[in-house]
């Protein structure tokens, strides 16, 4: 049977990606991200970003794949969850390759992908996936014909939350690996509000309590020490809860904030005392990137799972659970 070579363009927030995969082989995953200095993403400013790297950054992966347009069988892009006016740049690229090449075109669920990928790398078969990144923070897993959400933030996500705090704090967006490296500076704990409901957490509470400890000259290092200690415990829990749920035995991590070592020692410990498996992916599929967006396009594709490029749109509050699951 033919390999099949699929592009994939991902742009629900702040990273524009253009990946190529062959089968099961990722030839490219060429990405360029949008920062700020102070302050968090501006949707609009974010998609101007993308509009303008958008044409290198598909060049600069067909070079590394050393491949021609011509030679891409079938077109993926990220149709949601995201910012809409992101979404639109990576649709609007899609749609043009797509049309231009004559070949098919399939919006994936970025949330799936990160799961999708994460199996591929790792060979896990039947993972409960933690994807925890700026926007989302999810407990994910498989049942009866598709992927579910068996618990997530009740107000915002996890990556968001240490980025809020940091820039609170005057140390910069993003703030999750400065946060990191400040709590290797320390071991003391200091007690914060714990917020677990079910397989739900949620962050607002202890985040007012850090910037009222931060404001009463607390120090930074023990602070940020005491806000992995309790927001990954709290993860960590839910996690754990969902596996038991469910009687899996493989955990999976996805991403920005699975880049955290302590968040990922932590979560090997629990599966390590309940006779689980761990799996991490590497860095680089663990933050938005597009190769993942390529690769559930091969699997959605092979399912039959395409569209007209006529009907292409994008989805900026598509959920986990609103995607059929053809693939498994
Ligand atoms: P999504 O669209 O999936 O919500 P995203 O746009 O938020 O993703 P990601 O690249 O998945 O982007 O994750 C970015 C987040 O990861 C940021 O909030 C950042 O602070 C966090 N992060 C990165 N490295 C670390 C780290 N070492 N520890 C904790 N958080 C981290
Ligand atoms: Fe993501």
């Amino acid at each position: 049977m033919k390999k099949i070579i699929c592009l994939g363009i991902e742009s629900t927030a702040h990273t524009f990606g253009v990946g190529i995969v062959k089968n099961k082989k990722i030839l490219a995953n060429v990405k360029d991200s949008y920062t700020t200095i102070k302050g968090g993403i501006v949707p609009v400013e974010a998609a101007k970003h993308h509009e303008k790297v958008k044409e290198k950054v598909l060049q600069n992966a067909l070079t590394e794949s050393g491949l021609k347009l011509s030679d891409i069988d079938i077109i993926s892009y990220s149709q949601g969850p995201g910012l809409g006016p992101c979404l639109l740049q990576g649709l609007g690229l899609a749609k043009k390759l797509a049309k231009q090449i004559k070949k098919p075109l399939i919006p994936v669920n970025h949330c799936i992908t990160h799961l999708e990928i994460g199996k591929l790398l790792c060979k896990c078969k039947n993972p409960v996936l933690l994807y925890v990144s700026g926007a989302n923070t999810q407990v994910i897993s498989y049942a009866s014909g598709k992927y579910r959400i068996f618990g997530e933030t009740l107000d915002i996500g996890v990556g968001n939350f240490i980025d809020s705090f940091a820039r609170y704090c005057g140390i910069g967006f993003p703030g999750g690996s400065r946060i990191m490296e400040l709590a290797s500076k320390s071991t003391k704990f200091i007690e914060l509000p714990y917020s677990v409901k079910g397989m739900d957490v949620a962050f607002s509470g202890l985040l007012t309590n850090l910037k009222q400890k931060f404001d009463q000259r607390y120090r930074i290092e023990d602070l940020s020490y005491s806000l992995q200690e309790h927001a990954f415990a709290m993860l960590v829990e839910t996690a754990e809860r969902a596996m038991a749920h469910l009687r899996k035995k493989e955990l999976l991590l996805g991403g920005g904030v699975a880049c955290n070592t302590r968040l990922q020692e932590m979560c090997k410990i629990m599966c390590k005392e309940r006779g689980a498996k761990f799996f991490c992916p590497p860095v680089s599929v663990l933050v938005d990137n597009a190769a993942m967006i390529a690769w559930l396009g091969i699997l959605m594709y092979k399912a039959g799972q395409k569209i007209k490029v006529e009907k292409t749109d994008i989805k900026p509050y598509e959920r986990t659970d609103d995607v059929e699951v053809k693939w498994l």
